[in-house]
């Protein structure tokens, strides 16, 4: 509690905390997190044995709703999901409209805003059923308009979701398939996609979540609020790290591959670089994530038959790292982020990319903590202020500024 202040000001005791390091915004029943420990459980279940075990949309259904769904209700919910997959024709327009040198993360962002447009009914929704209406069409959407921002830049055709297959499967197809072609879907491919969404859906009230929630407690609706998590999502000190991850990655390999030049740099107080996919808010030890993902990126590059040097260096640095005492005094452990691109690079997506993937993953964690917020009827969220500029001031005309 080192950074919080109590103020005196003219309304009573306000507690200073930039960057809400100490301070909570809500209570929730939907993720525990012991950054000590380095434990994570959505509703209870280890992310382990969720990663293991479960797939992506049984771990959507169980964030949003709090139980692991039945069988009836699993296939309730795909079929729900299957029935709102079609974009409107009409949003095709819109995408078409940006350059094919935008970055999917803006695309996405003005997309996921502009899908409100084609859906009215989905802002106003004060009963669970209208609730339930809006959560499906944005889950069953948003992974086309992921997939639409690569297209875009590959200037191939939109095209919407192929019902026949899964979720995940479906996604990597409108990502991937080539005009006039064939696709051929690899199950291991599938399998790793499924299981590295399972580890982002969700991580209590991080930088974008808190957006989501905010954004919400105006009453703005679903798809404002997820836009707004989207473009929070977006900076490299948050989930845009997994593509700051493999840039660096890149220059390190550029300059020699020597990671000991990279890690002064890191130390440098007056130098702004920091190691990107190292730190957390939260995770003062093994981020539990990064440790599943780690672990993966070595069987996945193994069974597409990929060998890419960035994972060495990768390898490399984070053992550099962990023996340095400025590390280690921080408690700086790699986070989710850093061996996340190399897994997506594997799989053949472009990096700029990466952080689209990662807002597909977090998308059902956003919708739960916005539906848990409205449920709960939270007030706006309005944090206070220390003011601490000029008192009253008379007017100076401009002659005499
Ligand atoms: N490289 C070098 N030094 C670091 C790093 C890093 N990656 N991360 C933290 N530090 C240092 C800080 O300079 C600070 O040092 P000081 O005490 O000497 O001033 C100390 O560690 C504490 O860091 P803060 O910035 O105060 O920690 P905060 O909780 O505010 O920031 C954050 C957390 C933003 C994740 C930070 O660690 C960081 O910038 N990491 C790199 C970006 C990144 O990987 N982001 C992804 C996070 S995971 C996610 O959002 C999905």
């Amino acid at each position: 509690a080192i950074d919080i202040k109590n103020l005196r000001g003219d309304s009573g005791v306000i507690t200073l905390d930039p960057g809400f390091k100490n301070t909570g915004s809500c209570e929730s029943a939907i993720t525990f997190l012991d950054g000590e420990k380095g434990i994570l459980r959505y509703r209870g279940y280890s992310i382990e044995e969720l990663a293991e075990k479960a797939d992506f949309l049984e771990v959507v259904f169980l964030l949003i709703f709090g139980e692991l769904p039945n069988k009836d209700e699993l296939s309730k919910f795909k079929d729900d999901i299957k029935a709102q997959s079609e974009v409107n024709l009409d949003m095709k327009k819109v995408i078409k409209g940006f350059p094919s040198t935008a970055h999917p993360m803006g695309m996405l962002s003005s997309l996921t805003s502009a899908l409100i447009a084609f859906n009215p009914k989905s802002v106003n929704v004060d009963s669970e059923e209208d609730m339930y209406k809006a959560i499906v069409k944005i889950l069953a959407k948003f992974p086309t308009l992921a997939a639409w921002t690569l297209r875009r830049r590959n200037d191939q055709p939109l095209e919407n979701r192929d019902n026949n297959l899964g979720y995940v499967e479906s996604f990597l197809k409108m990502m991937f398939q080539k005009p006039g072609e064939e696709y051929k879907l690899n199950e291991k491919l599938v399998a790793a996609l499924d299981r590295l969404l399972i580890l982002h859906a969700d991580h209590e009230q991080n930088c974008s979540t808190s957006t989501v929630r905010i954004v919400g407690s105006s009453q703005a609706g679903l798809f404002a609020s997820i836009s707004a998590g989207v473009s929070a999502l977006w900076g490299p000190l948050h989930g845009g790290a997994n593509q700051a991850v493999i840039e660096m990655l890149e220059e390190i390999k550029a300059d020699g591959g020597d990671t000991s030049k990279f890690i002064a740099k890191a130390k440098d107080k007056e130098d702004p670089f920091r190691l990107m996919g190292f730190g957390h808010r939260v995770y003062k030890n093994f981020d539990p994530r990064a440790k599943i993902i780690k672990k993966a990126a070595d069987e996945v590059l193994a069974e597409l038959g990929v060998e890419d040097p960035i994972l060495d260096i990768a390898k490399s640095l984070e053992k550099a790292a962990l023996e340095d005492e400025y590390f280690v005094e921080r408690k700086l452990y790699p986070n989710v982020d850093f061996y996340s691109g190399i897994i997506y690079r594997a799989m053949g997506i472009p990096t700029e990319m990466f952080t689209v993937m990662f807002a597909v993953g977090r998308l059902p964690g956003w919708i739960a903590q916005w539906r848990e917020m409205r449920l709960g009827k939270e007030p706006i969220g309005r944090p206070r202020q220390v003011y601490i500029g000029e008192g009253l001031r008379g007017f100076k005309e401009i002659d005499n500024r």
